[in-house]
């Protein structure tokens, strides 16, 4: 009780730093994704999250991976309640957010992301509000889904404001990264993709890499997925993971940690989008749960 409060009374004094800066305002809802598993995804969300926070912005993280979840392992951390505990057991968005480096928010999500797509008219009502709690709060909520196309993840993929597609420069990598976009497509959605191109040997690689991607999604599937840089390979990667640290802060000098600062800088210099009324968490709302009834 008394720690809910406590996070309650922190949840509301933060205030969200697109208060202070007219051009945003609006929460914003990336889902991070890829074809392939082990890409890096849950890597370059956490760090990526903090190379935000570091310029100014409150950042929620959302492990929304039912089966490999591995945000908490990457950061040393247990939280007590996930998504589960929101959706079927009352507990309020407050008490399932765990707190960890400079303020970085965290939710877990647990088994409780595949009930998402079965609740019953009561628990979306519950779990909408307990979400809209959110909106102005944070700057930045990024979702880390799994590899692949599950139902979750696609429909992460749809309702979020934009869609970070992580691949390595390997050929299978690449090729399933194009075959989530293909898929959606498919479907007849448009997704605002951005590509990051992890465990890049050098800017060559990275380079050609995020332009084959580019090149084909252009031609065949007539979308344009811009690339927001690349990550290097580096063994601190590794080496942080096995401590439970993230790479930026375990060893914020290393060569992945200068790739990430690149990411986030470029990141923030293109979102110069105007607020729209479809965009932020309302918008994710709408586009989550819109098919579901
Ligand atoms: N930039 C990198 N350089 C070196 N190794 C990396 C890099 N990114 C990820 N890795 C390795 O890949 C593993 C899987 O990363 P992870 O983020 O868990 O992938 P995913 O979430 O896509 O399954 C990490 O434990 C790490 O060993
Ligand atoms: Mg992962």
């Amino acid at each position: 009780m008394n720690d809910q409060a406590q996070s309650l009374r922190r949840l509301m004094s933060m205030r969200a730093s697109s208060e202070s800066d007219p051009s945003s305002g609006q929460t914003r809802v990336i889902t991070v994704t890829s074809g392939k598993g082990g890409v890096g995804k849950s890597n370059f969300t956490l760090n990526f999250a903090l190379a935000l926070q570091a310029r100014g912005h409150k950042v929620l993280i959302f492990d929304a991976d039912m089966g490999l979840a591995n945000l908490d392992t990457l950061m040393g951390v247990s939280p007590r309640y996930n998504l589960y505990h929101l959706l079927k057991q009352n507990k309020s968005i407050q008490a399932i957010i765990h707190e960890c480096y400079g303020g970085l928010q965290f939710i877990a999500g647990g088994s409780g992301v595949t009930e998402l797509l079965h609740l019953s008219e009561q628990e979306l009502d519950i779990f909408k509000r307990e979400i809209e709690r959110l909106n102005g709060v944070v700057d930045f909520i990024i979702f880390d889904t799994g590899a692949g196309l599950s139902n979750e993840t696609l429909r992460f993929i749809l309702s979020a404001d934009e869609t970070i597609i992580v691949t390595t420069p390997e050929p299978p990598s690449i090729t399933d990264a194009y075959a989530v976009m293909k898929m959606v497509k498919g479907l007849g959605h448009e997704v605002n993709f951005r590509l990051v191109v992890n465990r890049a040997t050098d800017l060559r690689e990275g380079t050609q890499t995020a332009d084959k991607i580019r090149m084909a999604a252009h031609r065949f599937l007539q979308t344009d997925v811009p690339a927001l840089g690349y990550v290097l390979d580096d063994s601190n990667v590794s080496k942080a993971v096995k401590m439970q640290k993230p790479f930026t802060v375990a060893y914020p000098h290393s060569s992945a940690s200068r790739s990430i600062a690149n990411i986030a800088d470029r990141f923030l210099s293109g979102s110069t989008s105007q607020p729209s009324a479809n965009a932020g968490i309302k918008g994710f709302l709408y586009r989550m749960f819109k098919r579901v009834k």
